[in-house]
């Protein structure tokens, strides 16, 4: 069955339901297993690794597309092999928790959100939905709405803080 729904970075599926959802193809760009500090297993295992900035899927495949990218932004330099995390739990010593839950974004965030939102809107169908959601931690939501052309329908605000940003666009000729 072709599926109807693209997680186009899946993470650990924390908001689901149902993890395995039948409708949903889940991709990441890693494929991890490890322990957090607090001895919990953390897993990302996708049904397909890949970079949300460069799909393998045709263009209008997809009737929804859940985009939920890293937000937080690390100062230090982008590591060259920021897509091998064959080595995670040295990676992510400095940074911790979070950063194996999440990923995270480095100085090249505008760029690499920006080919994010082209390509989820490339492989979405006309009519289809992008789900977004977007924690307003390091980056206003305001200046992640500037990189996509598309303009949001509505949206929500949610968690502790409020200051993680629930919203629906459509894809329109
Ligand atoms: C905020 S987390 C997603 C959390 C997820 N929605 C959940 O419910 O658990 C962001 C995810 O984006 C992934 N990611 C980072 N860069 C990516 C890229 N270029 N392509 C695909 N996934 C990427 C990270 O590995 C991380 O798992």
């Amino acid at each position: 069955m072709e599926k109807p729904i693209l997680d186009a970075c899946c993470g650990a599926r924390m908001f689901y339901f149902n993890k395995n959802d039948e409708r949903v193809l889940f991709q990441d760009i890693r494929n991890v297993s490890t322990k957090l500090c607090d001895g919990r297993t953390f897993e990302v295992k996708p049904d397909i690794q890949a970079d949300f900035t460069n799909m393998p899927y045709k263009d209008e495949t997809f009737s929804m597309v859940v985009f939920d990218p890293p937000h937080l932004v690390y100062s230090h330099k982008k590591e060259p092999e920021f897509v091998d995390y064959g080595t995670l739990e040295e990676k992510t010593a400095s940074t911790g928790y979070q950063h194996i839950k999440y990923g995270a974004l480095y100085s090249d965030w505008p760029d690499m959100l920006t080919k994010g939102f082209v390509e989820c809107f490339r492989v979405l169908k006309t009519g289809g939905f992008l789900i977004f959601k977007w924690n307003e931690t390091d980056i206003k939501v305001s200046e992640i709405l500037k990189l996509t052309p598309y303009k949001p329908i509505f949206g929500h605000i949610s968690g502790k803080r409020s200051n993680t940003h629930w919203i629906c666009f459509m894809k329109e000729n």
